[in-house]
């Protein structure tokens, strides 16, 4: 593990549906570009690559759902080892900064605080399929389960004739253990979690990720005055 241990930036979003995290990944992503030091990445999960966006198609259509919690998430776990084999872990390598929409927080999260999956499969599934690799900090964005939900659905019904997907169709329960689950891996990890009030506009939001950032890595943002960032000194 030591002897790649990656140099890049490993940075992931999180958070229920439509907190509006493209949006703020495609605005961070242009905000370190323009610093013009690293090369920045972006991607998501589940996807990022050829193999994994494979998975991603069948998985948001239903298709492992009948086979159950624990067959789901071994199919995300075999798109996500593509994905850091086949794209993040060379990223890091080569010095990036990697921005993930969705990682291993989310299989916790919804196949394991949701859907209802033992903690301890979904512990010793992370610990094969990441082999040590963990993102250096995680945005957790926070929304009220409801607003989200008609958020992600307003957009799915324009963007999709569809309608919902798999995880979008989950009753509004499932979506409040979802946030909860999220809010409660920010409090046991809190070195590498910051959460993140998604309810302001999407400026709000993205100065509160910029000030995030930069009380996290100064380095990378190196114009950004981290004071804001009340709760956590270092
Ligand atoms: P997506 O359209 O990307 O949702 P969002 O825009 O809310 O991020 O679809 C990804 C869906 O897959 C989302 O509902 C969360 C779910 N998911 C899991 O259930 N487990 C996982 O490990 C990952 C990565 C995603």
């Amino acid at each position: 593990m030591s002897s790649d241990a990656p140099r890049g930036v490993f940075i992931t979003f999180e958070g229920g549906e439509g907190a509006g995290k493209s949006t703020q990944i495609a605005r961070l992503a242009a905000t370190l570009r323009a610093q013009g030091g690293r090369e920045v990445v972006t991607t998501r999960e589940p996807g990022g690559t050829k193999r994994a966006e494979g998975f991603r198609e069948a998985l948001l259509r239903g298709v492992a759902k009948p086979f159950g919690p624990f067959a789901e998430a071994l199919m995300f776990a075999a798109a996500r080892i593509d994905h850091v084999d086949g794209l993040i872990r060379p990223a890091l390598a080569r010095g990036a900064i990697v921005l993930c929409d969705r990682f291993a927080d989310s299989t916790r999260a919804y196949q394991g605080a949701a859907g209802g999956l033992d903690p301890a499969l979904i512990a010793s599934l992370e610990r094969v399929t990441l082999e040590g690799l963990r993102p250096d900090l995680t945005l957790i964005l926070d929304l009220p389960a409801e607003g989200g939900l008609a958020r992600a659905r307003r957009r799915g019904g324009e963007g999709q004739e569809e309608g919902p997907d798999r995880f979008e169709a989950e009753a509004l329960s499932f979506h409040e253990r979802l946030r909860a689950a999220f809010l409660a891996i920010a409090e046991a990890e809190p070195a590498r979690c910051r959460v993140i009030d998604a309810q302001p506009g999407p400026d709000a939001v993205e100065a509160a990720i910029r000030t995030a950032v930069a009380a996290h890595r100064p380095d990378l943002l190196p114009g950004e005055p981290a004071s804001g960032d009340r709760d956590h000194a270092a």
